[in-house]
């Protein structure tokens, strides 16, 4: 299935908050407590998302052919993925990983001091980003009413062929 990749300003909120809510409410909400998930939605409507697509080290929109957006990926720093997600009816088909591929040559080309990249991943999630090759650099932890697990990418690697993959 075809889908494009584009950098995200603030006028994509309502449709960037569209496809979070979608995708944490299926996927990822299991690892929140109840008044966790109505912090997360509310931080994630419309309005926050507008600001965190403002200020993004990157932000990038995977597109449909019909131009709906299908997936996004922001980093509020250039050493940090603070949202990667996929509408639910769009899994498996390399949107994340592309979507991750684009954010990793932003930083390469833009910040090029970094050299490690950090996320908390929840559960369902810590498959797809040990495909990417990052690694845990914590156990499963509880925090602000989820759990999730410190994640590491050390950009490097694969300049040196030894990416963890
Ligand atoms: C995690 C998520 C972003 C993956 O999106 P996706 O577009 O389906 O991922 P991709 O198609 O790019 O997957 C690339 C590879 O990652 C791995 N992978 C992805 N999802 C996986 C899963 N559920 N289980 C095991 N491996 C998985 C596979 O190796 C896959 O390659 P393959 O399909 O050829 O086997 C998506 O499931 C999602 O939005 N989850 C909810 C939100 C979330 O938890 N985001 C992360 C916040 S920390």
């Amino acid at each position: 299935m075809k889908f494009t990749i584009r950098p995200l300003t603030a006028d994509a909120a309502a449709a960037a908050s569209a496809v979070v809510h979608a995708s944490f409410q299926r996927l990822a909400s299991n690892d929140w407590l109840p008044d966790a998930q109505q912090d997360f939605l509310q931080r994630t409507a419309p309005e926050g998302i507008g600001a965190k697509l403002a200020s993004a080290a990157y932000a990038g929109g995977a597109f449909a052919a019909d131009g709906t957006m299908i997936g996004l990926v922001l980093m509020p720093e250039p050493n940090l993925v603070g949202l990667l997600f996929v509408d639910p009816s769009r899994l498996r088909q390399g949107i994340a990983q592309a979507l991750w591929a684009k954010a990793r040559a932003h930083i390469e080309a833009e910040f090029p001091a970094v050299e490690t990249v950090e996320l908390n991943a929840t559960s369902n999630a810590l498959p797809f980003y040990c495909s990417l090759g990052f690694v845990p650099i914590s156990l499963e932890f509880w925090r602000n009413g989820h759990r999730a697990t410190r994640m590491a990418c050390w950009l490097p690697a694969r300049k040196h062929g030894a990416e963890c993959i």
